[in-house]
């Protein structure tokens, strides 16, 4: 397209196509945690790669570090809730609860602009007063690379490169060195099985993710079984009897026949 050298900035902000999920193979990289002293170092490895990632930020951390928030949302990350602290939301008051909410909403918000879409909930705990309690959409992950643990570049990108599936969530923290030391790595290989990066709102694209539901991936497959690599099954496991109320399918369009629906789990683990 030939644009002017007099044309409005923002006509060229939208070059890149958005992402079309119901026909890439999309995963979404998640990183918790920060902002913290390695994510503009992990911020430049995604743009080497045009990758999209999403941060779930902790509001507590936010003001030490708002040139790196800034950008997340200007290079068109997702910035996600992580909380004010971290605790653990199931033994917090209904208050206690908000406000950790709120305050990392107005954090995040007072640098980007915008309050966050989708939250996750410290240790991935929630429970029945968490999700009538929380405002947001709580978003889970099915891969865990587990890097917190290892703090090994090399096992978390095994980690990442193996289970990571279409429709995956991967799990990271990049308070961790080691963590973002293994992103150009894992950008790679993903790259390499053909995977598109986007952030958590490009994946769950199409369907209307209720506030104080949880979510862990929105893979066609339905999601891993027992871990054990044995061969999934055509069908999709079905939650726990809980029926999913009109999940509208990506993109609403019919490029998926033939593939079962990307399954959005109700239940939460
Ligand atoms: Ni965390």
């Amino acid at each position: 397209m030939l644009a002017g050298p007099g044309s409005a900035a923002a006509d060229t902000e939208h070059q890149e196509p958005e992402p079309d999920c119901s026909v890439e193979q999309c995963v979404a990289l998640t990183f918790d945690d920060g902002p913290d002293e390695y994510t503009d170092e992990l911020l430049d490895t995604l743009n080497a790669h045009g990758a999209a990632a999403t941060f779930y930020l902790l509001g507590s951390k936010v003001e030490d570090h708002t040139a790196t928030v800034e950008r997340m949302a200007d290079e068109g990350h997702e910035v996600g809730n992580h909380t004010w602290d971290h605790p653990e939301l199931p033994t917090l008051s209904v208050e206690e609860i908000q406000e950790q909410m709120e305050r990392t909403d107005e954090a995040i918000a007072e640098v980007t602009g915008e309050a966050p879409e989708t939250m996750r909930p410290p240790y991935g705990e929630l429970d029945e007063t968490v999700r009538q309690t929380v405002d947001h959409p709580m978003l889970l992950w099915d891969v865990d690379t587990l890097d917190w643990q290892s703090l090994d570049p090399e096992a978390v990108t095994d980690v990442a490169v193996e289970e990571t599936a279409e429709g995956s969530v991967v799990l990271f923290h990049d308070v961790h060195e080691t963590t973002v030391e293994a992103m150009p790595y894992v950008l790679k290989e993903l790259d390499k099985q053909g995977f598109t990066f986007v952030t958590v709102e490009q994946l769950f694209d199409g369907q209307e993710l209720e506030p104080g539901t949880a979510h862990d991936h929105a893979r066609p497959d339905g999601g891993p079984e027992y871990g054990d690599g044995t061969e999934l099954e055509e069908t999709p496991q079905p939650g726990d009897g809980s029926e999913l109320q009109d999940t509208p399918e990506p993109g609403g369009d019919d490029g998926l026949d033939g593939q079962p629906q990307p399954e959005v789990d109700p239940g939460f683990r």
